[in-house]
């Protein structure tokens, strides 16, 4: 879909939506917390004021915005989730995901990794995501696609292009198919949550014999080669990495705010960080770490996202402005020159690091622009690796099943246009 029809007319102004990406959200995310989640649909704050929003909408009444629902589970969310997103919110106007409950998760698929709250704030988070319902069923029935058509007012129905069957073998979009409300998208290539579990398990099945990164060590090898076995299917693309960027450069005087990391197994601890980093200036640059830096500084065994991967997932959210892929690990002044950077941050929660010889922000420091957040979160990618591993035996049986049915559509993938 191209921007013109995106676009519209106001006062003789031409408004592209696009235009306030990444512009500063108002409402606290975490701030819709849990007593939304009585499944009522939340309203995100769009990336420009609610007042602007209002006087938008008022002046645009003449032509109704098309509204779009996709749901899923979005549990270790990656950036095949953010886009399909991407994709669904491309065929209308608004989107509104349909997030599955805790409990539908568990009873259909087995405990999910992440939390319901976690969940919600990586969807919110996403740059293309305008509200969120927090109830959706795992498989979609008809009773609740009329509630959407009628209580959401939602006027299309997306999913991607792999099969959805109800327990009974029936399609679950049928009814929307008939109606005329249903639209596909094409499945991203390259990547899922089993795979990434997969990943996970195979390259931290025992962290300690491979910390010192002696890749001699008998079990490193062992954890090489199953590494090897989950290679990520995924091929970056320019014409990717353009769509999930907004392409903005800062503007005139805009105060420019700095972080870095590796941003591995983009979690709800990195989206607050982003946020909060993003509210000490204009214009948000994250540099994203070579996995050659991350590898050397976390182990052999990270990152378990690659670097086209990491950036992805961060360059979906809405916090941010643009991304370094493959940052310095040791910040320079040429760097605060290059970017006119004013402000660098770090989260008081960080992964260990292996070596700790010299410190990669004593530049920013001795120039009186080094700022310490307090990171909002506990979470970390160890953290929430360890979860997965926690759960080993659900999830070896879980991934054993998944596995086969992925396999499956990979050796019956068929070209698909669309973006
Ligand atoms: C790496 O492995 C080799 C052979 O197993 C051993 O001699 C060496 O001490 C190890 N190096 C470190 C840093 O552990
Ligand atoms: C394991 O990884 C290390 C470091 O990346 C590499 O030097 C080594 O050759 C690998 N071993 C195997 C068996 O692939
Ligand atoms: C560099 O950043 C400062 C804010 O820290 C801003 O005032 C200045 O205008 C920026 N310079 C340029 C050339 O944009």
């Amino acid at each position: 879909m191209d921007y013109e029809s995106n676009g519209w007319i106001w006062e003789g102004v031409y408004y592209y939506p696009h235009v306030f990406g990444g512009v500063m959200v108002t409402a606290a995310l975490l701030g819709l917390s849990t007593s939304y989640f009585a499944g009522i649909g939340v309203p995100l704050p769009l990336p420009c004021s609610w007042s602007n929003l209002r006087i938008f909408r008022k002046k645009k009444s003449s032509k109704r915005r098309i509204r779009v629902y996709m749901d899923g589970c979005f549990d270790l969310m990656h950036y095949g989730h953010a886009n399909a997103l991407r994709q669904a919110k491309a065929l209308g106007d608004e989107l509104v995901v349909g997030l599955v409950s805790d409990e539908e998760i568990l009873a259909n698929k087995g405990p999910p990794v992440l939390s319901m709250e976690e969940r919600l704030a990586l969807v919110s988070g996403l740059k293309w995501v305008d509200e969120v319902i927090t109830d959706a069923p795992y498989a979609i029935t008809e009773e609740f696609l009329n509630r959407l058509f009628r209580e959401y007012k939602i006027d299309y129905v997306i999913h991607g292009d792999d099969p959805c069957l109800l327990p009974d073998g029936t399609d679950a979009y049928a009814a929307a198919k008939k109606a005329g409300r249903y639209k596909q998208i094409k499945r991203t290539e390259g990547v899922s949550s089993t795979d990434i579990v997969g990943r996970i398990m195979s390259s931290l099945r025992d962290p300690k014999t491979c910390e010192d990164r002696n890749g001699t060590d008998e079990k490193c090898q062992e954890v090489n080669q199953s590494k090897s076995s989950h290679i990520s299917q995924f091929l970056p693309t320019s014409r990717r990495i353009v769509q999930f960027s907004d392409g903005k450069a800062p503007g005139p005087n805009a105060r420019v705010v700095y972080i870095d990391g590796a941003f591995d197994l983009f979690h709800a601890g990195h989206v607050e960080i982003l946020k909060r980093a993003r509210e000490l200036g204009d214009f948000l640059l994250v540099g994203i770490h070579s996995d050659e830096t991350v590898s050397e500084h976390r182990g052999n065994h990270y990152p378990i996202m690659h670097l086209h991967e990491r950036s992805l997932s961060v360059l979906a959210c809405r916090h941010v402005d643009e991304v370094i892929i493959g940052a310095p690990w040791q910040i320079t002044k040429d760097m605060v020159t290059t970017f006119n950077i004013s402000a660098v941050v770090h989260g008081t929660v960080a992964e260990n690091s292996l070596h700790s010889e010299s410190d990669p922000y004593e530049v920013p420091k001795s120039m009186g622009i080094f700022h310490l957040l307090e990171s909002p979160k506990d979470i970390t990618t160890t953290s929430v690796a360890q979860r997965i591993m926690a759960n080993h035996e659900a999830y070896v049986k879980r991934n054993a099943k998944k596995s086969q049915s992925e396999k499956r559509y990979y050796e019956e993938k068929k070209y698909v246009s669309g973006e």
